[in-house]
């Protein structure tokens, strides 16, 4: 009866002895996300590891996991919320969960190409954006380039609308994709980023989209005919944190890792647009999937085509947010 209180008594002195060699040991940050290592998040990750660490020595130890090892879409948001990984970078398509508002980015054809997305995401608006999810106990530390889409599907004919109708399109868990791939009369399916390659190459669905970065580091080029360059929309992404993890860290250790932070985002940004160029011109040389180009009137078919989902969103993002985004065109 006694032995149990006795024995929890004698580890209870042994571990309050234990305590200043634990206080000393670093605060361990998992960083997960689901991309390849040789892409603008993949290298991204590495950069404020790197950082973090040598502002921080001894204070923290930062873990990447990539390729979605420890936590896929389907979970990633919420192992942050239980604490059980403390950064991840999901696609801004991801959080139509927790706020309608950064569905704006998934308007088609808002955003005339990275530069403009990076002017809104550093105007008053964009930056508000990264404390819209305060509520739901997500942080938002900064925003992190990919680039523009690309379509591709296991079709020779890639150049108009009419050429998608009745295909089958793998879509990140976004509705307003789900309704873009509807305006065109194709079938969206939601799906894991780990899942698409093999969707592809057995023909569950025939198509998908995303940037010439993540259509190379995944090999989608070589399952796929064509890939028609549209440039219709943005894959980027906002590095969140637990709102509750985040506000509880050591003032000092807050700030080395908002500046490693601030330092990984310069760095990530400036990769990404040479990153894609040259997975783009990797894939033209593979000779596997044959890229289509578009003239002005293909754009402005597909353009129109995808125009109702604009309409159908306005009201759950605000129109105060579209005209700030439009603004950052040039
Ligand atoms: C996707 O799910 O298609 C991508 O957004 C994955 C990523 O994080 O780039």
């Amino acid at each position: 009866m006694f032995a149990r209180p006795l024995l929890a008594a004698a580890f209870t002195v042994t571990l309050a002895f234990a305590v200043p060699a634990a206080a000393q040991q670093p605060i361990v940050i998992k960083f997960s996300h689901v991309v390849a290592e040789n892409t603008p998040k993949g290298q991204g990750a590495l950069k404020f590891k790197e950082l973090a660490e040598k502002k921080l020595p001894g204070k923290v130890q930062v873990q990447v996991f990539p390729n979605s090892q420890l936590f896929g879409d389907a979970k990633e948001l919420e192992a942050l919320l239980l604490g059980d990984v403390q950064l991840i970078a999901p696609s801004l398509s991801k959080f139509d969960r927790y706020t309608k508002k950064i569905q704006l980015f998934d308007l088609p054809f808002l955003f005339d190409d990275v530069e403009a997305v990076d002017r809104f995401q550093s105007s008053a608006k964009g930056q508000e954006l990264l404390n819209s999810i305060k509520g739901r106990g997500l942080q938002g530390l900064a925003y992190w380039h990919n680039g523009m889409k690309q379509l591709s599907t296991n079709r020779d004919k890639l150049e108009r609308p009419e050429d998608v109708k009745g295909l089958k399109f793998r879509i990140q868990a976004s509705d307003v994709l789900e309704a873009q791939f509807r305006a065109l009369g194709a079938n969206p399916q939601k799906m894991a980023f780990s899942e698409v390659y093999q969707a592809l190459q057995t023909g569950v669905v025939d198509g998908q989209e995303n940037t010439w970065s993540n259509i190379y580091s995944q090999k989608f080029y070589e399952v796929q005919k064509t890939i028609a360059e549209t440039n219709h929309g943005v894959i980027d992404y906002m590095v969140v944190t637990n709102a509750k993890w985040w506000d509880g860290l050591p003032p000092d250790v807050r700030k080395g890792l908002a500046e490693a932070m601030a330092e990984a985002t310069a760095y990530a940004n400036k990769l990404a647009g040479d990153l894609n160029e040259a997975d783009r011109k990797r894939i033209a040389e593979a000779g596997k999937a044959r890229i289509q180009k578009l003239t002005k009137d293909d754009v402005a078919a597909w353009r129109k085509a995808m125009e109702p989902v604009w309409k159908k969103f306005e009201g759950d993002i605000g129109r105060d947010l579209i005209d700030a985004a439009l603004k950052s065109n040039k």
